[in-house]
């Protein structure tokens, strides 16, 4: 697989190169197996004000990203690059989760970010230059920026090498319509509260019988809407099925 190149079109690049220069995210930009850069959209503006905003026609309030700059730095963009797609990022697009970062990691294009702020871009922009509109999730923000960030941050813990065998992003919540089982770390006792004693036995057998029904209990009680979506195992469903016969035994007592 080769690298990744990520390129965040923003009004705002103070707020997108440190992300890059830190964590994970600078260990992948080391070891090459993603670049990652901001550009100016002003840059691309071509009056002496460096103008990138308008009035929207048929009234209304706020302003919306002109097309010009936009489209211009999109194709810059473009330009260096052989295999990329451009990701709008707004909240109209289709819903960023962890099977869509999955698919983004495994096609290993270039990726362009477009970030938009005011009350958005002119719509032709979209029409013409975006293959692809991403939302983070129903909440409207001031700009695309951490939306990009986001996203880009959650598909580079995919890449091979990238989490460097210490952690696996195999084993993470969402892999498999399941949430994550508990964790616990060093002191065994803490705030009267001990480490369930099964994670200290050594038992590598009960340890992932352990695991498994914490993260069923999670899943079911947190997120039951993955496992409505989940295979279930043979084991799953006979602990699914013991719960079930207990808490009718409590409700029945
Ligand atoms: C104030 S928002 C514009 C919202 C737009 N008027 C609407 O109602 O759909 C400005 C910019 O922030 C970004 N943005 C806001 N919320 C987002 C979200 N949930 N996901 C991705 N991008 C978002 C988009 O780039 C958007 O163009």
């Amino acid at each position: 697989m080769g690298t990744i190149n990520f390129t965040v079109l923003t009004l705002f690049p103070e707020l997108v190169d440190p992300f890059f220069e830190h964590g994970i995210i600078s260990r992948a930009v080391d070891k090459n197996i993603i670049t990652g850069k901001s550009v100016n959209i002003r840059d691309f503006s071509s009056d002496r004000h460096n103008t990138v905003d308008d009035r929207p026609y048929g009234g209304g309030c706020g302003m919306l990203m002109k097309p010009e700059p936009l489209a211009l730095a999109i194709n810059a963009a473009k330009q260096g690059s052989a295999d990329s797609r451009v990701i709008l990022m707004t909240p109209q697009g289709r819903r960023f989760d962890q099977g869509l970062a999955l698919d983004l990691a495994a096609r290993s294009e270039d990726l362009i970010f477009v970030c938009g702020r005011y009350e958005g871009i002119d719509e032709r922009v979209c029409h013409t230059l975006v293959d692809d509109e991403i939302s983070i999730g129903d909440y409207v923000m001031t700009g695309g920026e951490l939306a990009a960030m986001v996203i880009i941050d959650a598909i580079t813990r995919l890449l091979p090498g990238v989490l460097g065998g210490e952690t696996s992003a195999d084993v993470d919540s969402f892999r498999d319509d399941r949430l994550e089982h508990a964790q616990f770390t060093r002191p065994p006792a803490f705030e009267s509260m001990d480490v369930p004693s099964v994670l200290l036995s050594g038992d590598h057998g009960a340890i992932e019988r352990w695991r498994k029904r914490s993260s069923l209990k999670r899943t079911l009680l947190n997120r039951p809407d993955l496992l409505a979506k989940r295979a279930l195992d043979g084991e799953e469903r006979k602990i699914l099925k013991t719960w079930c016969q207990e808490l009718e035994a409590l409700i029945n007592e």
